[in-house]
């Protein structure tokens, strides 16, 4: 099946504006059937889940687990095996919360992360005095596996590793990761944050324990995500969080709790948030992600073609497209990284972002103090991604030969400088 982008545009209401929207890997725009679904909700149905008898109640509480099932299904998962989270830093910090650490733990984690996949297991290793180790990457910005194979040990409990990059696009190989780290007697949460929305994940074959993700990113609402749970990674978390909705029995100081993973959400849910979700993951699947994948590969191909002619570009990641999703993360020369930002939105009405992207320590790694990020998504066309490289050419003009260096004045070297 081939992405029709030209007939699916009509579906996202915030494209008649003439934006070029290039900041996808920020938070996707939504197409009308998810504004629809939530509208619903609160028009029609508006009612708590789980609790009630009424029409209204039944049937916000089937809309909300019949949502469950259609993300679970899209990873390859059962619906039992899916909590629903604000997002996937809830579920990392989920995981990192309701793990029984045990004396000697050790937490591996790449450098790579995203701080969401990152922080919540520097706490933890403060908290419970654990030793947490980084898995080095290469000169491309991909995983060193002989780093990954040294820091892991027979006192792993847990590594953190993402499968895509949201500075690089770099797509980790998380199946031979999550093997290694098997072997080695721990357990495996995945970021799935940048690689659910934008390629076909099965949480099976890829053989994690965890894997977190967001809606907003993936065509849905903000504030909801999802954290599968293996059935074998089950018993090694507690909820972090109690309260109303997740106990079958309370006597005073001695309570019961519901099965899993309706544990793992007590109080209120987003239930609006669900419902919308429900709606972008089947607006993909019909789509198909292998049809997702095949058209932003094609548009990331002309993207390095058409950013190897900017003049004094700086790419953060490999040149090759086979190696990264559409995730381009540059520096132009010494320039400031936010005024480039500015200048694209201004000159050409294209929305990108800059700064660190919340990965300090990769940027750090390479030598960069921040970057410009244009992140592409299914609605983007090949006439969008050349004039990106376009304005950003006419940029490079503009700000001449030197600059004021505010926010980046470092070599690049990683993926090879072009200049
Ligand atoms: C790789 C990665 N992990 C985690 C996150 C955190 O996602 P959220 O802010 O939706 O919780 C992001 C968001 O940018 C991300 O790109």
């Amino acid at each position: 099946m081939i992405v029709d982008v030209n007939g699916l545009r009509g579906d996202f209401p915030l494209l008649s504006s003439g934006v070029v929207y290039l900041d996808n890997a920020a938070t996707s725009l939504k197409p009308r059937a998810v504004i629809e679904a939530m509208r619903e909700y609160y028009e029609e149905y508006t009612e708590n889940v789980h609790r009630g008898m009424g029409r209204l109640a039944q049937r916000a509480t089937d809309e909300y687990e019949g949502a469950r099932e259609a993300v679970a299904s899209l990873i390859g998962a059962k619906p039992d095996e899916l909590v629903f989270t604000s997002g996937a830093t809830a579920s990392v910090n989920l995981v990192a919360q309701g793990l029984s650490w045990r004396k000697g733990d050790e937490i591996v984690v790449t450098r790579m992360e995203h701080h969401s996949n990152m922080l919540p297991w520097v706490r933890a290793s403060r908290t419970h005095g654990l030793r947490l180790r980084f898995v080095e990457l290469d000169e491309e910005g991909r995983l060193d596996f002989r780093s990954l194979e040294e820091a892991l040990g027979p006192r792993t409990r847990l590594l953190a590793i993402t499968q895509a990059s949201n500075v690089t696009g770099v797509v980790n190989d998380v199946k031979s990761a999550a093997r290694i780290a098997h072997d080695a007697g721990a357990l495996v949460l995945v970021d799935g944050a940048q690689s659910v929305p934008h390629m076909p994940v099965d949480v099976r074959s890829m053989g994690a324990d965890f894997l977190a993700f967001s809606a907003h990113k993936m065509l849905g609402p903000t504030g909801i995500g999802g954290l599968y749970v293996s059935e074998g990674a089950r018993g090694e978390i507690s909820p972090p969080w109690l309260g109303g909705g997740i106990v079958s029995d309370v006597t005073g100081e001695e309570y019961a709790l519901l099965e899993f993973p309706h544990d793992m959400e007590p109080g209120t849910p987003n239930i609006a948030g669900a419902i919308g979700f429900g709606a972008a993951v089947r607006y993909l699947a019909r789509l198909g992600m292998d049809a997702v994948l095949e058209h932003e590969s094609r548009l990331t191909d002309v993207a390095l073609r058409a950013l190897r002619d900017v003049d004094g570009l700086r790419l953060l990641g490999p040149w090759r497209s086979d190696r990264r999703l559409g995730i381009f993360s540059f520096a132009i020369r010494n320039h400031s990284v936010d005024e480039v930002a500015a200048l694209l939105s201004e000159m050409s009405g294209i929305e990108v972002r800059s700064g660190y992207h919340c990965a300090q320590p990769l940027h750090t790694r390479y030598g960069f103090r921040g970057t410009t990020r244009a992140s592409l998504y299914l609605y983007n066309t090949e006439d969008e991604v050349r004039l990106l490289a376009e304005s950003l050419g006419r940029i490079s003009a503009i700000l001449g030969r030197s600059g004021p260096g505010r926010a980046t004045d470092a070599p690049a070297h990683i993926g090879g400088s072009k200049d």
